[in-house]
């Protein structure tokens, strides 16, 4: 997990951000291709279904499995790679039981013999791209949904940007003894800052949804682009949406109503 750039810091992190750049830069316009063929894939899902709507899986995997094609593109010996990736994030969970970490670093162990340059380029982009682009993508829709239960999409003003993350923090490390809103903090001290927060008001939540500072997201650019074009998707579709949970749950989903009858989703 040293490889993660959230963990590294100095010449090293420079080092290690400068290649994923590079590596997005490159496949940008293949990936920003692939996210136009997945939307057009997914597009008639949202013009013409009456029902329930998993976001998760009608919108957000589908998108990130494209992504993640393109990330590993030219790697046609990657397949075997492709689910343990996916549950690799676990790493970053704090409360991850020891048993389950083993398991983890077992795999990305495999990943280190069996494909070494991987461990600098895609996975890196795997490991922090998939659940802050799926989570954020899917609970940001579903706010949308929540704010204009009722409407159709067409008449939705869809906002520029996501609305919520499923990134509420980042860690930082004290350097220099320090003391921050009358609180001490000694060198060396790991902080959890906490970014994103329904009890902050939307402005400091979108401010700070890709991160700040020597840090900030390398996805930015990719998920903005994603982000506006469903939105222009949606943009097309006369049915009337409802949500169907309350937004922090795991599975965000939406319910349409039957747009020729233009009748709303009874409430459960
Ligand atoms: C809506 C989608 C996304 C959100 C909300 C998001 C959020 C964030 C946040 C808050 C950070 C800063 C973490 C920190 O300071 O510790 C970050 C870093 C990062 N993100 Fe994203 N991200 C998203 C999508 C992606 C995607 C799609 C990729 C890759 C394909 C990606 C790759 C990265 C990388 C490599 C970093 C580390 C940057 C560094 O430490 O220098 N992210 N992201």
């Amino acid at each position: 997990m040293g490889k993660l750039p959230v963990f590294m810091r100095d010449e090293a992190h420079k080092e290690q951000r400068r290649r994923l750049a590079v590596l997005l830069a490159q496949s940008r316009r293949d990936m920003e291709a692939a996210m136009l063929a997945c939307l057009d894939d997914i597009a008639p899902v949202f013009r013409d279904t009456s029902g329930e709507i998993d976001l998760m899986s009608a919108l957000a995997a589908p998108l990130w499995s494209a992504m993640t094609d393109v990330i590993l593109s030219g790697r046609d010996d990657c397949d075997w790679m492709i689910e343990s990736v996916s549950e690799l994030p676990d790493l970053m969970n704090p409360a991850l039981s020891l048993r389950r970490r083993k398991a983890l670093d077992g795999m990305l162990k495999e990943v280190s013999e069996k494909a070494p340059d991987l461990l600098f380029t895609a996975m890196p982009l795997l490991v922090l791209g998939q659940r802050s682009f799926t989570g954020s993508i899917a609970a940001s829709l579903h706010q949308v949904a929540e704010r204009n239960s009722g409407e159709r999409w067409c008449d939705i003003a869809f906002p520029e940007t996501l609305g919520y993350s499923v990134i509420e923090s980042a860690y930082r490390e004290v350097l220099t003894d320090t003391e921050v809103a009358g609180c001490p903090h000694s060198a060396g001290t790991r902080l959890r800052c906490v970014i994103s927060d329904r009890a902050y008001s939307d402005e400091f939540n979108i401010k700070n949804l890709y991160g700040f500072g020597s840090h900030l997201c390398l996805g930015k650019q990719i998920s903005q682009f994603v982000w506006f074009h469903i939105g222009e998707m949606l943009a097309t579709s006369e049915m009337r949406v409802r949500p169907r949970c309350a937004i922090h749950c795991a599975f965000p989903a939406i319910q349409h109503a039957d747009r020729v009858q233009n009748r709303t989703v009874p409430d459960d």
